[in-house]
């Protein structure tokens, strides 16, 4: 058996051995989700468990969240060091499921999984530290709070001082899947999550009586031109291979059929898969919007909030966890990802440290389930468990070992 192989079995059963443990972390945890920012008991759920297994604590860089370092024995000199990222909040949803540990928090609900993620990382810390004798390197454990809500909690913690202190020389991260089965994962090299900006628009016209439009300067017949123009930006602006989206997802103006409104307020998202033509829309939309609206009498402001950048998976470490996923879970288990328009605060790690981000399979095979993330009715299976152990321990081990 080689050295190699040798590791994976060593990892396989101590995922197993430790399965039952870890599925009543997440579920302690699933029973009690904490919003974006405020994750002070998971926090100390964490710790505890993190100190309990001899890991060092060493920096609390946020109010929430830990950062913990475990000390591989194996190498002599100066020691390689990798970080593995799991998010530790919830979302503000109303849990339908109909488990024995649903949530207890009214309105708070693990909906997008980061319950599955902090107990994998948690057990992937046990994992790994049962074996640190042999550990070829040093692994960071980074349990980030807040991804869920804008500004997230990677950057706040990029800005403390994470790679100030750590210098990993690539990071990982996981997150469930549920549109691929359990017991696989999904990888993409280069591009993977889009960058998502928020768009707040305003047509400031001039009211009136709407039998008399001649006397005013309609906002409503204007937004709708300006919502007709925005179309051309990703037929015609954007080049046809590359993804974008522009939704205008909320109009608010006028209340009246008798009164032509001053004002209309319209919200939408932009969607770009490169930073490039994510700042050529941005010009784009500014230009679209002012001059259809001054061709049609009336004034228009564009308020653009900047989201989550796009999320690249650098090709090099890419390809380094797409291997060790394969020796762990065979040809069958690892997929190519597709392209997500969905955002991810995992991207600004990668704008400091090469890594990657993997797609973990939670469905059962079943999509009538409604089980999409963000739904009330969100249900993982649980047995994704030990893929994530699995894929994430020796990710870290062998890239520290390459
Ligand atoms: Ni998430």
């Amino acid at each position: 058996m080689s050295h190699h192989n040798r590791v994976i079995e060593k990892i396989r059963s101590s995922v197993a051995s430790l399965y039952p443990e870890i599925v009543d972390i997440r579920r302690d945890i699933h029973r009690h989700p904490e919003l974006s920012s405020q994750e002070f008991r998971t926090t100390a759920l964490v710790r505890d468990y993190l100190l309990d297994i001899g890991l060092k604590i060493e920096h609390d860089f946020l109010e929430t969240g830990v950062v913990a370092l475990l000390n591989g024995g194996c190498r002599t000199g100066e020691k390689d060091l990798v970080g593995l990222r799991a998010d530790i909040d919830a979302l503000p949803l109303e849990e339908e499921n109909l488990h024995d540990f649903c949530s207890v928090e009214k309105g708070v609900m693990h909906a997008c999984g980061h319950d599955m993620h902090t107990a994998i990382l948690l057990g992937t810390a046990k994992v790994l530290s049962e074996m640190r004798d042999e550990l070829p390197g040093d692994v960071l454990f980074v349990f980030q709070p807040s991804e869920e809500k804008a500004p997230g909690g990677a950057q706040p913690m990029i800005d403390a001082g994470l790679f100030r202190t750590y210098h990993p020389s690539a990071i990982f991260g996981i997150h469930c899947f549920p549109y691929l089965e359990t017991g696989k994962v999904a990888i993409r090299e280069g591009s993977l999550m889009a960058a998502a900006d928020e768009l707040y628009i305003k047509v400031h016209g001039e009211g009136g009586h709407a039998s008399s439009p001649h006397k005013a300067a309609d906002p409503i017949l204007a937004a709708a031109h300006i919502i007709t123009a925005l179309q051309h930006l990703v037929s015609r602006v954007a080049s046809p291979y590359e993804p974008a989206v522009v939704s205008i997802s909320s109009i608010n103006g006028g209340n009246a059929t008798n009164i032509i409104p001053g004002t209309v307020s319209m919200s939408g998202t932009l969607r770009t898969m490169n930073e490039a033509l994510r700042e050529t829309m941005h010009e784009r939309l500014e230009q679209t919007i002012q001059h259809t609206a001054r061709g049609l009498g009336v004034e228009a402001e564009l308020d653009i909030v900047h989201g989550y950048p796009v999320l690249y998976n650098d090709p090099l470490t890419t390809r380094a966890v797409h291997s060790a996923a394969l020796a762990y879970l065979g040809d069958s288990g690892v997929r190519e990802c597709e392209l997500l328009m969905t955002a991810e605060d995992f991207a600004y790690y990668l704008q400091h440290c090469p890594g990657t981000f993997i797609q973990l399979g939670t469905g059962r095979g079943n999509a009538e389930q409604g089980d999409t993330l963000h739904s009330p009715r969100f249900d993982p299976d649980e047995r994704a468990i030990l893929t994530g152990m699995g894929v994430m321990s020796y990710a870290a081990w062998s890239w520290l070992g390459r």
